[in-house]
């Protein structure tokens, strides 16, 4: 059903533990991949919603309108592109914002899709201009518009389409433009998961994949995941190795800790590149306001990388706070890095001092 996959890798120096970025070495997670809306644990606002629209239109023997998914990567956005093919009884076409270069590309795309397929779009955000405006009509009223031939002699011919679906997917919602946004019906939100969805998610992949684990061991890889599911897994496969070669194969909690604390992931999840970001927030810029660009300057990382994959869980974990004017620390943070909190900024909130 599925025809092929060609989101983005990342080149192998980036292959960090906890990055939420998809990594070759992922490639086995398909196998853990929920197939169905009720093996999928977690987002459980999405599923719900999901699972009303999906019953209606197959009811109406409709397609499914279009539908855009945000969020922090890792969190199972193809995952679930490919369950809503799965529960529609359709066919999925795969591909990524960049790797659509040109309108024909786009083009060759659509045409071939057959009644109420879906084409998955990962990034789209990514997409070119020329190849967005294709995309307006097509989502619109089901056709596009080919130029034939060049110059002076070129012809424009209006192509009707198969009733289709677009399932968009996008780490930045913020840079979709408005028109491509407004085409969408569904839109939702995935959120970073809770530990207790973790758990569950490091059980099941546990089981599928044949680790002895206790649920001690689920719980205290759950709690330093960065409510990510990838990063779950990840992990889970890294202390098995732990577990095999330093005890007898079973991931304990004490196993777990020992190997998570090894990997430097620090009891609350965070790596060397996040205590690196709030330490430099203190000692360099006494706390913030920092700009992101400076931050990322400063801790040469992507300015992307730290927005998309490092702030939401700091955020989520309360350890930094968005201001009009830079990113903030806040009084856990110093706690959490057993950094001294200066006391001119001893409110009682714990949010450092801004003097706007
Ligand atoms: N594996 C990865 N993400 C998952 C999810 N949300 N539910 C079940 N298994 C998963």
């Amino acid at each position: 059903m599925s025809i092929e996959i060609t989101g983005e890798i990342l080149p192998q120096e980036s292959k960090e533990l906890t990055s939420a970025r998809y990594v070759p070495e992922d490639e086995g997670e398909f196998s853990l991949r929920p197939q169905t809306l009720k093996e999928y644990i977690g987002q459980k606002k999405a599923k719900e919603n999901l699972s009303v629209f999906i019953e209606a239109a197959r009811r109406r023997e409709e397609a499914l309108d279009h539908v855009l998914l945000h969020g922090p990567p890792g969190l199972g956005k193809t995952t679930l592109a490919q369950i809503i093919a799965n529960e529609m009884g359709v066919s999925i076409r795969k591909t990524s914002g960049p790797a659509i270069e040109k309108p024909r590309d786009l083009a060759a795309l659509l045409t071939n899709l057959n009644d109420h397929d879906i084409l998955f779009v990962d990034e789209i955000h990514r997409l070119n201009r020329s190849v967005e405006e294709i995309l307006y009509p097509a989502m619109e009223d089901g056709e596009i518009d080919i130029i034939l031939g060049q110059g002076p002699s070129a012809n424009s011919i209006r192509l009707p389409l198969k009733k289709f679906t677009l399932i968009g997917a996008t780490t930045r919602s913020g840079q979709i433009s408005a028109p491509l946004r407004d085409r969408f019906g569904v839109i939702l939100k995935l959120e970073l998961y809770t530990p207790e969805e973790l758990e569950l998610i490091i059980r099941r992949s546990a089981e599928l994949l044949s680790i002895g684990i206790e649920p001690s061991g689920a719980e205290e890889i759950a709690r330093r995941c960065r409510g990510t599911p990838r990063i779950a897994n990840r992990l889970l496969k890294r202390v098995r190795d732990f577990a095999e070669v330093t005890a007898d194969g079973v991931i304990t909690k004490a196993v777990a800790d020992d190997a998570l604390t090894r990997l430097d992931i620090d009891r609350l999840g965070l790596d060397n590149v996040d205590r690196k970001l709030l330490r430099s927030i203190i000692q360099q810029y006494g706390g913030g306001p920092v700009g992101l660009d400076t931050l990322a300057a400063t801790v040469n990382e992507e300015t992307v990388t730290i927005e998309d994959v490092y702030e939401p869980y700091l955020l989520q974990q309360g350890f930094l706070t968005r201001t009009p004017r830079g990113r903030c620390v806040t009084k856990l943070a110093y706690e959490h890095l057993g950094l001294p909190f200066p006391m001119e900024n001893n409110r009682n909130d714990g949010q450092i001092k801004m003097d706007f």
